[in-house]
Order: structure tokens, then C-alpha cells, then sequence
């Protein structure tokens, strides 16, 4: 039997460990739909929060909103989705499935005779490319009609334009400012892949910087910058993250420049975040498609021009892949195999497990009342099941940095041994400091 790969065994935890399953599994899944279980919407949750925090609370430049997943259609008219957000797409007249042109695998050229389905491996089979539109339609209202049709959004920073003067009113904010939101999207991807890397419904972090145009170089730098710095202080190897700057050929037909931070995934390196130059496009584009005057007047200079804009664009599905990837561990201790989570304290889904090392001696009273009083500040696992080296390794694989162990000299002193899942170091804590010695470790 081959052995798995990285990616098997991490998909493979995620599952048994409730971090992500996949969607809709007793009917034999959906494809490249995802669900969070327990663990994982907490992680998620820690990642969106983390984000918002640093994008939005902690800034008096950058407001928050939540727009919409349905937009009148006309948006996507005015972004250009309608008309470019394709991918080419070839099928194999053979065994009827489907790829992406540019697919890695295809051998030869698609519509010739050497063209060979990286599949069924028959030559000749496959088509023509023929552009596909990755956008989801559904219908509004009862009649299913060309006139009805609206789309998921394929993005969130659609919905941050056409609000761009509403929020912008409603905050008084003045330029440069910024508009950030955390939603869901989807793609009908031809073929996605990779876990949780490319799905067909995901989560977006964006931020789009209004600036003015011949300030929008600096805001570019700033803003690369400022996103590494970020993902830095997530605790991720440096060692693993990089830029790539886009070639003329790469950029998007709205960006003057755009760089990708990557990830070197267990599958290659990979982009996961991306900060481009979008210039005045979006505004234009919506200000000629709706009539409505999307200028900026400034106040100082009594200038009007329609600002140039810095997006930040972050998948959150993506980044939990990243930040699982890199916490993902084995390692041999005292002649055993470990598996472990090591994510930063402030991510974690648990932050301690508590356990008492017996299940008798009134052990267990005291360790769940250590439980319950810790739990109104921070996610807690109480576990009395199984010999304590088994708790510990059920709490590694879950990520969790602190294990609490009630024991013989607690009933005598009120102290209990926290071990640190990274270095395994014990140390002995009264009871009464617990809750601080762990907000301690946990701020990031
Ligand atoms: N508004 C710009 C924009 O949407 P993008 O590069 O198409 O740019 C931004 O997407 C981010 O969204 C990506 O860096 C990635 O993290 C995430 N993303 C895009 N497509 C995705 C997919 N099919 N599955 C999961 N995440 C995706």
C-alpha cells in the first residue's frame, strides 16, 4: 500500500478531529463543498477575527461592512464577470470529463490529434478550448426567465464599491480610507482541488484602500508590507512565505500592479492572498454603468478625481489551510510517534485541556470544577477518558497548547501541572493563578 501523503494524513485529521468535513458526506459528498466541524469553526473563527481586529478595530481608517451575496446584475456587467471571468475549458469526448485547458496534465495540444485525457489517457478525445463562466446563476423571484437571473457573487469586493459612497458618508471618513469585509463567495471552479485550497463556496477577507491617483504607488508598498508583517505574526514559517510579483501577462485587465503572497503548500507553492493595484477601474466602471457620480471632491484642495484603490484580497479557507499545513508536525518522543498541531496559542480552538489523572480520590471534582471556572474565559476540553498519556496526544492533534493535570498533591496543596504541548515542559501552578498564567500565553 503506498503510504499517504502529507496532505492524506492532514485531510485525514481534520476529519477525525472535527476541523472540516466534507459536505453533505452521507450522500456521497458534493464536490469541493466543505463543512467545519467543531474544531475547525473555531479555528476559522479565530483566523476572521484575528483579521478583523488588526483591519478594522484596531484602525480609525478602515470601516467594516457586510454587503449582500446577491447584487443586481448589473455589477457583474460593470466589473467585467459577465463577459471575462472565464476559464477555457476542454472535454474528453471519450470518458466526458472535464478540464481546465492550461491543465498541468494534458499532454499535446486540446483539439488535435495528440491531445491526449490525462484521464482515460485516450488520444484525440479531447475538444476545442471553449471559455466557461465561473460564475453561479440562480433566479429571483418565481419566474426562471434571462430577465431573472442574478449570481452568487464570485467576490466581496463588489459589494465594497457600490457602497463605497454610502459608507463613506455615513463614517465621514476622508481619503485615503478603506472598506473591509469578511464574506462568503463562490466559483464554479472546472477543477478545484486540494482540500479546502480551491472549494466552490468559500470566505474572503478583502480590503479595498481608497487613495488618491499618484498616491497609490506608496499605498501599494505600504499595504504589501503591512499583509507579510501580518501573516508573519501569525507564528507562520518564514521560510515558507514569499511574494510573487505579477508579469504583464499575468495581471488582471484592472491592475497597474499586483503581487501574491505564496504559500509552499505539501503540493508546491501556491498563492493565497493577493494585494493589487486596481487604479480607477471599478469606480469608473460602476459610475459609467449607473449614472451615479462616483467622484471624490477634496476638501482641501477642491479637487475631484475618483480614487485609485488598494485591495488586500485573502481567502480565509485558504489561510486555514495554510496556518493547518504549517502547524502540522509528527515527531518521535521516548520511542513514540507523535502527531501535533502546532498552532499559535491565540489560534487554537482549545486553549487548554483539562484532566484529572485519576478517575477516583475526588480528582475529577476538583479538575472539573478547574474546567467550568476556566471555561467562561477560554475554550476548555475536560477529558477523564483513557490514560493521561492518550489525553495529552488527543489534545496535540487538536492543536491545543496547555494540558491541566489534577493529581495526588492538588488534594494536598492546590497546585496542578500544566504541560506545554510544544516543549512538554510541567510546571507546577496553584489553581488560583491558573487563569492568568494562561491569558499570559495566549495573547499573542
Ligand atoms: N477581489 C479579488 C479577488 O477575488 P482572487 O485572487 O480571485 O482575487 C482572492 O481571490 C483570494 O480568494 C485568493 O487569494 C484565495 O485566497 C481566495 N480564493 C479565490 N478562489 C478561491 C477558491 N476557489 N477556493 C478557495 N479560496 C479561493
Amino acid at each position: 500500500m503506498a503510504t499517504p501523503s502529507v496532505m492524506d494524513k492532514l485531510v485525514s485529521l481534520a476529519k477525525r478531529r472535527g476541523f472540516v468535513f466534507q459536505s453533505s458526506e452521507i450522500y456521497g459528498g458534493l464536490g469541493s463543498v466543505w463543512d467545519y466541524g467543531p474544531l475547525g469553526i473555531e479555528l476559522k473563527r479565530n483566523i476572521k477575527d484575528r483579521w478583523w481586529r488588526s483591519m478594522v478595530l484596531e484602525r480609525d481608517d478602515i470601516e467594516g461592512i457586510d454587503a449582500a451575496i446577491l447584487m443586481h446584475p448589473r455589477v457583474w456587467e460593470a466589473s467585467g464577470h459577465v463577459e471575462g471571468f472565464t476559464d477555457p475549458l476542454v472535454d474528453c469526448r471519450q470518458c466526458k470529463n472535464r478540464f481546465r485547458a492550461d491543465d498541468e496534465r494534458i499532454k499535446g495540444e486540446p483539439g488535435t490529434p495528440g491531445g491526449q485525457c490525462p484521464v482515460c489517457g485516450s488520444k484525440g478525445t479531447l475538444t476545442d478550448p471553449r471559455q466557461f463562466n465561473l460564475m453561479f446563476k440562480t433566479f429571483m423571484g418565481p419566474v426562471e426567465e434571462d430577465a431573472t437571473v442574478v449570481y452568487l457573487r464570485p467576490e466581496t469586493a463588489q459589494g465594497i464599491y457600490v457602497n463605497y459612497l454610502n459608507v463613506m458618508q455615513a463614517s465621514r471618513q476622508k481619503i485615503p480610507f478603506g472598506i473591509a469585509q469578511i464574506g462568503k463567495a463562490f466559483r464554479n471552479e472546472i477543477t478545484p482541488g486540494n482540500f479546502i485550497f480551491r472549494t466552490r463556496e468559500f470566505e474572503q477577507m478583502e480590503m479595498q484602500y481608497f487613495v488618491k491617483p499618484g498616491d497609490d504607488d506608496r499605498w501599494f508598498e505600504e499595504w504589501r508590507e503591512q499583509r507579510m508583517r501580518w501573516l508573519r505574526g501569525l507564528g507562520l514559517n518564514p521560510d515558507k512565505l514569499r511574494f510573487h510579483r505579477h508579469t504583464p501577462d499575468e495581471l488582471a485587465h484592472y491592475a497597474k500592479d499586483a503581487y501574491d503572497i505564496e504559500y509552499e503548500f505539501p503540493f508546491g507553492w501556491k498563492e493565497f492572498e493577493g494585494i493589487h493595484n486596481r487604479t480607477d477601474f471599478d469606480l469608473s466602471r460602476h459610475q459609467a454603468s449607473s449614472g451615479k457620480k462616483l467622484e471624490y471632491l477634496d476638501p482641501m484642495s477642491k479637487e475631484r478625481f475618483i480614487p485609485y484603490i488598494i485591495e488586500t484580497s485573502l481567502g480565509a479557507d485558504r489561510l486555514a489551510l495554510v496556518v493547518l499545513a504549517d502547524a502540522y508536525h509528527e515527531e518521535e518522543i521516548g520511542g513514540e510517534q507523535r502527531v501535533v498541531l502546532r498552532l499559535q496559542p491565540s489560534l487554537a480552538p482549545i486553549k487548554a485541556g483539562v484532566f484529572p489523572l485519576v478517575k477516583k480520590d475526588g480528582m475529577p471534582e476538583v479538575a472539573r470544577r478547574i474546567a467550568d471556572d476556566l471555561r467562561r474565559r477560554m475554550p476548555i476540553f475536560f477529558d477523564d477518558g483513557g490514560s493521561i498519556g492518550r489525553r495529552y496526544r488527543r489534545q496535540d492533534e487538536a492543536g491545543t497548547p496547555f494540558g491541566i493535570t489534577v493529581d495526588g498533591q492538588t488534594l494536598e496543596d492546590h497546585t496542578v501541572t500544566v504541560r506545554n504541548r510544544d516543549t512538554l515542559q510541567q510546571e507546577r501552578i496553584a489553581q488560583d493563578q491558573l487563569a492568568a498564567y494562561l491569558a499570559d500565553r495566549l495573547a499573542e
